[in-house]
């Protein structure tokens, strides 16, 4: 089964004035898009290989399925990530957010700075070890490496410069400060596993 682009769950401008509507429709319509067909293509490819038994071209096509597949699902958790209304997060994320962190304030400060960070493209995500059950945040500067395996993203911020350019250039802190107006607690808490 081919990956497909998921249908934006919200309107192109319903995060304005913090997310713009042109910068939605690129970085979904086009971005995202390029991550869905390069992953298709790349597993195609591998199909092919495993029927001719020709892997001469293997390493290629692994990294070009680590680095489209984990492009594609990571914006797909990002646009559920977000929501005109998000709501709060859940007692239980709370409590984790509040045992791991401290308090709401120096999970959100973690945050932001972690994000700000990053070198040239990436995301920072709160995410949550699957061993332990405690929530973590972690950069992936390239996406394709993600730092830690045992994790399930919980919050993903896209801080690739084509997801604020056009309204913020090179100002990534104020859209990091943007994205926390529209991050969609409901969905974040409903990612996490007790
Ligand atoms: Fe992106």
């Amino acid at each position: 089964m081919a990956h497909e682009l998921p249908i934006l769950p919200y309107p192109y401008n319903s995060l304005e004035p913090h997310i713009d509507e042109q910068t939605m429709r690129l970085h979904h319509d086009k971005h995202h898009l390029a991550y869905v067909n390069g992953l298709n293509n790349a597993e195609a490819k591998l199909a092919e290989a495993r029927l001719k038994g020709d892997y001469s071209l293997v390493k290629h096509w692994e990294r070009e399925a680590a680095f489209h597949g984990a492009g594609h699902f990571l914006h797909c958790i990002f646009w559920e990530n977000m929501s005109a209304d998000g709501g709060l997060p859940s007692p239980e994320l709370k409590k984790a957010i509040d045992s791991k962190f401290g308090s709401f304030d120096a999970f959100m400060a973690h945050f932001k700075a972690a994000g700000a960070a990053v070198e040239g493209s990436g995301w920072v995500l709160l995410v949550q070890n699957t061993m332990t059950k405690a929530l973590e945040i972690l950069t992936a500067e390239k996406h394709q490496d993600l730092s830690q395996w045992v994790v399930t993203p919980l919050l993903a911020c896209d801080v690739w410069e084509h997801a604020y350019y056009l309204k913020y250039q090179n100002n990534r802190g104020a859209y990091i400060e943007a994205f926390t107006k529209v991050i969609n607690w409901n969905d974040v808490s409903k990612r996490l596993r007790s």
